[in-house]
């Protein structure tokens, strides 16, 4: 896996050389490449279409600090305006995909500060990604950091990984989802149990339960993820964000609803110049060329 600064300068060059060529192409920028001090970012995969983001405050074990968190809404603000970015995988260490919100962080806050900073609030960016997202869970996904994975789209998870929501040993509640996306992905009686004791669950566990979709061996799951990413990436990115904003309908709304969004994108497709590649080049027996138009 190239370094992101390389791999960006390289980037930038050729964009550089494709807008000379085509006006109307402007060049990208990628700040999140600079002074990193809370992840790492890498661009990988055979067509270098996936973004890898590591969480990187192993002494804190990636508890979730603000500083953390800016770096990655920065990061997957370059990353979703990048037209060679695919996919994204969001991971952490061995030992931890992240050990929540930083207690020692938010331990002095006040009502009146969370209410007036409306603390939290700028914690929705993964959720609000329009490119698919793929969490890596390796060791600890608790509170926040469980939070954040359900944030993603895909959940895989290393075989010795542990979630669990503990804010209630805290003398607090989840506030980033753990009350909402898990009761929505493993129904009422299992949420309440995971919410009221604090008590982990592991990925075994998780997995029979739907909130990870694969158990991966721990020094494997990076890499499968990104297989994963690089498959997604091999389809129309257009279509992708479509479907992805359908699927994610479905716990917006009602099914009838959900249904008539679905249709009705499902028809927006046959405007698509990929709907016709995609279509045409079966037909012709041949592999689709998709160019998100
Ligand atoms: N915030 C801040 N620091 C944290 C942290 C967190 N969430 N989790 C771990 N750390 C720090 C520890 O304080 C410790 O730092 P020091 O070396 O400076 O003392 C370092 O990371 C290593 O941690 P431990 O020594 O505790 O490691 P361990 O292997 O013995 O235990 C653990 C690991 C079980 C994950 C334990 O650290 C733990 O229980 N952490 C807290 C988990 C938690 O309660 N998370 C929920 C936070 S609240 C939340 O997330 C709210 C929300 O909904 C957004």
């Amino acid at each position: 896996m190239a370094n992101i600064a390389k791999t960006l300068a390289g980037r930038v060059h050729n964009v550089i050389q494709v807008a000379a060529k085509n006006p109307q192409l402007a060049p990208r920028f990628y700040s999140a490449a600079a002074n990193l001090e809370f992840i790492k970012t890498e661009v990988t995969g055979e067509k270098k279409n996936v973004a890898v983001i590591t969480l990187n405050r192993p002494k804190a074990l990636n508890a979730l600090c603000n500083g953390l968190m800016k770096e990655l809404s920065t990061a997957l603000d370059s990353f979703e305006k990048d037209k060679g970015i695919a996919a994204i995988v969001i991971t952490g260490s061995e030992k931890a995909f992240a050990a929540g919100a930083d207690i020692k962080e938010m331990q002095p806050n006040t009502y009146s500060q969370c209410i007036m900073g409306n603390f939290l609030n700028d914690w929705t960016r993964v959720a609000r990604c329009q490119k698919p997202i793929i969490a890596a869970v390796n060791g600890y996904a608790l509170g926040g950091g469980c939070e954040l994975a359900m944030m993603c789209d895909i959940i895989y998870a290393g075989d010795k990984a542990k979630f669990a929501q503990p804010e209630i040993a805290l003398g607090t509640i989840p506030g980033a989802g753990g009350t909402q996306r898990l009761t929505r992905v493993v129904g009422k009686s299992k949420a309440m149990e995971i919410c009221l004791t604090g008590n982990m669950i592991n990925a075994e566990e998780a997995e029979k339960m739907g909130l990870v979709s694969k158990v991966i061996p721990a020094d494997k799951l990076v890499g499968e993820a990104v297989k994963l990413g690089e498959k997604i990436g091999s389809h129309s990115g257009l279509i992708v964000q479509l479907c992805k904003e359908a699927v994610n309908t479905a716990y917006e709304t009602t099914l009838q609803e959900g249904l008539k969004f679905e249709r009705r994108t499902f028809h927006a497709t046959f405007s698509t110049e990929d709907r016709k590649e995609g279509m045409t080049a079966f037909v012709e027996k041949r592999p689709a060329k998709f160019s998100n138009l």
